[in-house]
C-alpha cells in the first residue's frame, strides 16, 4: 500500500499540471483534499487545519497566541517554515526538525509516523486521529524535493 501510494506522489508530483494526477493526489490527502507538497499547503491544511477526520489542528497548541507553544515549536503561519527547516529538536541534542532532501531522519516524520526512537508522544498529541499514511506521504514528498519555502 505505502509502495503504491509513493509511486502516485511521486508521478503526480512530476506532472502536477495533469488534471488526472490532481485526481489521484487528492484522494491521496484523504481528509484534506486540497494538500500539495508545498509549504503554504502543509501549513494551510495540517498545521492551521481541522480535518474532517476529526484531527485536531497542531496550532490548537503549537502557538505562542495565549500560551507558551508546546514543546517549543510554533507552527503559525509567519514563523512556522523557521521553526521547521533546519532547526533543533529541543527534545533531543542533535535532531533536525525537517532536514531538506531527507524526510526519513527529519524529527517531523519521526513524530508524526511515531516511530518508536522518539522523545514524547506521536503527533498529534491529542491522537488518534493522526494523520494518514497519505498526508504523511505528501509531506514527505515537500521534504524530499528540498523542502522549499514555497
Ligand atoms: C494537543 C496539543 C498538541 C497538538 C494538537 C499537537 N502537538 Fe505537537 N507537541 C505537543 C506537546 C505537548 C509536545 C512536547 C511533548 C512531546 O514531544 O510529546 C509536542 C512536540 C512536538 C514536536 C517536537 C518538537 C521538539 O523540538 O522536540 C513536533 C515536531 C510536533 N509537536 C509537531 C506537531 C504537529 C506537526 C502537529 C499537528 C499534526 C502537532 N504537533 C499537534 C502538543 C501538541
Amino acid at each position: 500500500m505505502l509502495k503504491r501510494l509513493s509511486l502516485i506522489v511521486g508521478l503526480c508530483v512530476a506532472g502536477a499540471a495533469l488534471a488526472a494526477c490532481d485526481e489521484k493526489l487528492s484522494t491521496l490527502a484523504g481528509p484534506t483534499p486540497g494538500l500539495e507538497p508545498t509549504f503554504s499547503s502543509i501549513q494551510r491544511d495540517i498545521f492551521e487545519s481541522t480535518d474532517s477526520a476529526g484531527r485536531s489542528a497542531c496550532t490548537n497548541c503549537h502557538t505562542s497566541t495565549g500560551r507558551t507553544p508546546a514543546g517549543g515549536i510554533n507552527l503559525i503561519h509567519d514563523v512556522a517554515y523557521d521553526q521547521l527547516v533546519n532547526a533543533p529538536v529541543r527534545g533531543r541534542v542533535g535532531a533536525i526538525r525537517v532536514i531538506p532532501g531527507d524526510p526519513d531522519n527529519s524529527y517531523l516524520i519521526q513524530k508524526l509516523e511515531g516511530r518508536a526512537d522518539i522523545v514524547g508522544r506521536r503527533m498529534p498529541f491529542n491522537g488518534p486521529p493522526f494523520l494518514t499514511d497519505g498526508q504523511i506521504l505528501i509531506i514527505r514528498r515537500w521534504i524530499a524535493i528540498g523542502a522549499p519555502r514555497n
